[in-house]
């Protein structure tokens, strides 16, 4: 904390009672995800945006962004300072599997295909088993037949709509080129705009597969540097969802991975049951201004805020400002998040 003295120091904001700036020390953290939460317009994303862009450039580490309100291309734009490609799911979609992958790879992605979608959809173990054996049998099979042509009808019953929006945006693919692949090397936005408009449980879907693909493919570094840094905007999206999964990857995603999650809700309570340990795995916390003392009220114990201190909060009202709590240090800082400053 305090001045940038270390290569693991990254700049948060300036403290608004002290002037003084106030950096994170990502290797003397607990964890290295990031938990924003702010009312609306509060300036959550652009927090969001700016903090992984200082990631990704203090350790050089590609930023993997879900955006499901199409705004995170003109942001990083302006913030980030290097080039980003932006992959719209509607138009290139996500790669199942690719035609001549080993048994196992197929098996294994096909697995947690079926196991992410059953999440979310919950479907009878009959239903599953035959999805996954049709699956497997498409992969190897190198027709160009659509996910959404050739999975029976009669498996998708009561979801008939939501698979078929699943299955235009998921694969075969049958050249090596894999999309995922390009993703993992290159700073990449996934534009899940239209997809969310469309069905939100497979965005959902869509989010988490890419999440655990990531994990899968990310080397083990077992060290405290960051070495992927992965934006979760709109986060009660997938604990909507979810929860179980998000939780589950929340907990993978530790520290040995070197991957950073950079979460932003509107309301702490969009997390129950989970807010606790959603905090918990957290190494910082920065809550957006609000003029609501019932928001601060939630906030406090997480935040260490007196009353006093909730007083503080509830006059600086701009957007970017905010309380910010670092672990495990006990003072919250009262700050402001200047998207333009270094
Ligand atoms: N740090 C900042 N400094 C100055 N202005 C800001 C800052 N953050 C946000 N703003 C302004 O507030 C607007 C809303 O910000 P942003 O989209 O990040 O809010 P949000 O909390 O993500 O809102 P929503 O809940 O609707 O997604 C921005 O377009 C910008 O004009
Ligand atoms: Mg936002």
């Amino acid at each position: 904390m305090g001045s940038e003295n270390s290569a693991n120091d990254v700049y948060i904001g300036v403290d608004l009672v002290f002037g003084r700036r106030v950096s994170w020390n990502v290797e003397t953290s607990p964890s290295q995800h990031i938990l924003v939460v702010g009312p609306t317009g509060s300036g959550k994303s652009i927090a969001v945006s700016v903090l992984a862009s200082r990631l990704g450039r203090r350790f050089d580490a590609p930023i993997t962004i879900f955006d499901i309100k199409n705004e995170y291309g003109d942001y990083m734009r302006l913030f980030l300072g290097r080039p980003f490609n932006v992959w719209n799911v509607m138009h290139t979609p996500i790669p199942l599997c690719t035609c001549g992958d080993d048994e196992n790879s197929l098996h294994y992605d096909v697995h947690l295909f079926v196991t992410t979608v059953n999440s979310v959809f919950k479907m009878p173990s009959y239903t599953r088993e035959q999805l996954y054996d049709t699956l497997v049998r498409l992969c190897k099979q190198c027709d160009e037949v659509t996910l959404e042509e050739a999975v029976p009808s009669h498996l998708l019953t009561d979801e008939y709509e939501s698979l078929s929006t699943l299955f235009s945006v998921f694969k075969v693919y049958e050249s090596p080129y894999n999309a995922l692949n390009m993703l993992l090397e290159r700073d990449s936005v996934i534009d899940l705009h239209k997809l969310f408009l469309l069905d939100k449980r497979v965005s959902a879907i869509t989010i988490l597969y890419i999440v655990k693909q990531i994990l899968k493919k990310s080397r083990v570094f077992f060290e405290s540097r960051i070495s992927r840094i992965v934006v979760l905007d709109e986060l009660w999206h997938l604990t909507h969802y979810a929860v179980d999964e998000f939780m589950n990857v929340l907990v993978r995603y530790s520290r040995g991975f070197g991957i950073s999650l950079a979460m932003a809700t509107q309301n702490i309570d969009d997390l129950k049951p989970y807010t606790d340990s959603i905090v918990e795995n957290c190494g910082m916390l920065l809550a957006l201004s609000s003029a609501s003392q019932s928001y601060w009220l939630k906030l406090a114990r997480y935040l260490n805020l007196s009353r006093k201190g909730i007083e503080n909060a509830m006059r600086f009202s701009s957007q970017g400002t905010g309380v910010l709590r670092i672990y495990p240090h006990e003072k919250p800082f009262h700050v402001y998040l200047d998207p333009f400053d270094e």
